[in-house]
């Protein structure tokens, strides 16, 4: 008999379950083994990991759905493969190609089929792959054995708003240097993220937005998602810059906003001064999807979107897009569903 799994699905928010099989792959003298499924959450590594000590971990979060139909949908999971891969390069740690990634992926929502949200709770099945240098090592430089890895969770909303807006505060820290390693999904980028994102917490927002890092006067990242806005005039725009990570997301609703809402869409500069031009705002990513934000606090001023309490009229379209085509109720963009 299939197994079943009971859980508050309506209720998840975004916090660690452990799932029954994780994917684990070892890459050693230059190559990487046939990777298997094991029960096994825990995992054991040599005290000189290069992961340990020098952030050499790179990540990906993507999702995975039950569809309207029944069936089980992946949102454009070569996209994160491709994505990893740049991160890896970054790192100079070995890529996996997209292939076996995408198998990789398959076979852990397979594998964990029982949790998947049902459809119709607005729940998913959250995916982690990862990779980290692993191996006996104390030098700086890339570790000789590395350790991919890709394990999985239902969850529900990332910010606890779901789709009701909430409050963010631009913060004095920065998230990536200029020409640092903003643009790839690498451990050290949330670390770093921590604190900024504690302190805005404590003063009752959602989370920290980051600035650009050379002249702090450009809105670049919402705490771990992309920012877009709508202007007055219903353009879409979300920041362009080397040192923002290349959401998914983003990209998705680029491209949703432009072929299926008809609106102008760009990528350029959001000016943390300039906010008043934009009726809407939000945050967007794998984990937050789409987050309105209500307001955000710069300095002393505290600038309202379009509500604190409701969510506009053009995010709203936008969500009901994206998640439309992710539980397969509208039909999806050639190649986004496996
Ligand atoms: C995601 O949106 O999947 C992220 O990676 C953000 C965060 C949970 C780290």
């Amino acid at each position: 008999m299939r197994k079943t799994v009971d859980l508050d699905w309506a209720n998840l928010g975004f916090s660690y379950i452990k799932t029954d099989y994780r994917y684990i792959s070892y890459w050693k003298d230059g190559k990487w083994d046939d990777g298997a499924l094991t029960e096994d959450n825990k995992v054991h590594i040599s005290e000189g990991s290069t992961a340990l000590h020098y952030g050499q971990t790179v990540f990906e979060g993507m999702k995975a759905y039950r569809a309207k139909d029944g069936s089980i949908n992946l949102f454009r999971a070569d996209q994160n493969a491709e994505r990893m891969q740049r991160s890896c390069r970054r790192l100079l740690m070995p890529e996996i190609p997209t292939d076996t990634f995408i198998e990789a992926v398959k076979k852990v929502v397979k594998a964990n089929e029982a949790y998947i949200p049902p459809y119709g709770t607005g729940g998913s099945l959250y995916l982690r792959p990862f990779m980290i240098g692993v191996g006996d090592n104390i030098g700086v430089k890339p570790a000789e054995e590395y350790l991919f890895s890709i394990f999985c969770m239902p969850v529900g909303a990332y910010f606890k708003g779901g789709l009701l807006p909430t409050n963010f505060m631009v913060s004095g820290y920065d998230r990536a240097a200029g020409n640092g390693t903003g643009a790839a999904k690498v451990g050290g980028n949330y670390g770093g993220s921590l604190l900024p994102g504690r302190e805005a917490q404590q003063k009752n927002f959602s989370d920290a937005i980051y600035l650009d890092p050379i002249t702090h006067t450009k809105i670049e990242e919402v705490g771990s998602a992309n920012f877009f806005g709508i202007t007055k005039d219903n353009k879409f725009i979300t920041p362009v810059s080397p040192s923002i990570l290349p959401s998914i997301t983003k990209y998705s609703l680029l491209y949703l906003a432009k072929e299926r809402l008809g609106l102008e869409v760009e990528e350029g500069d959001v000016y943390v001064d300039e906010l008043d031009r934009f009726a809407e705002a939000g945050a967007c990513g794998t984990a937050a999807v789409i987050s309105p934000i209500g307001g955000i606090q710069y300095g002393e001023d505290f600038h309202v979107f379009y509500s604190e309490t409701e969510v506009g009229p053009i995010t709203k379209k936008l969500y009901e897009e994206l998640t439309g085509i992710q539980y397969g109720e509208v039909p999806a963009p050639e190649g986004w569903i496996v």
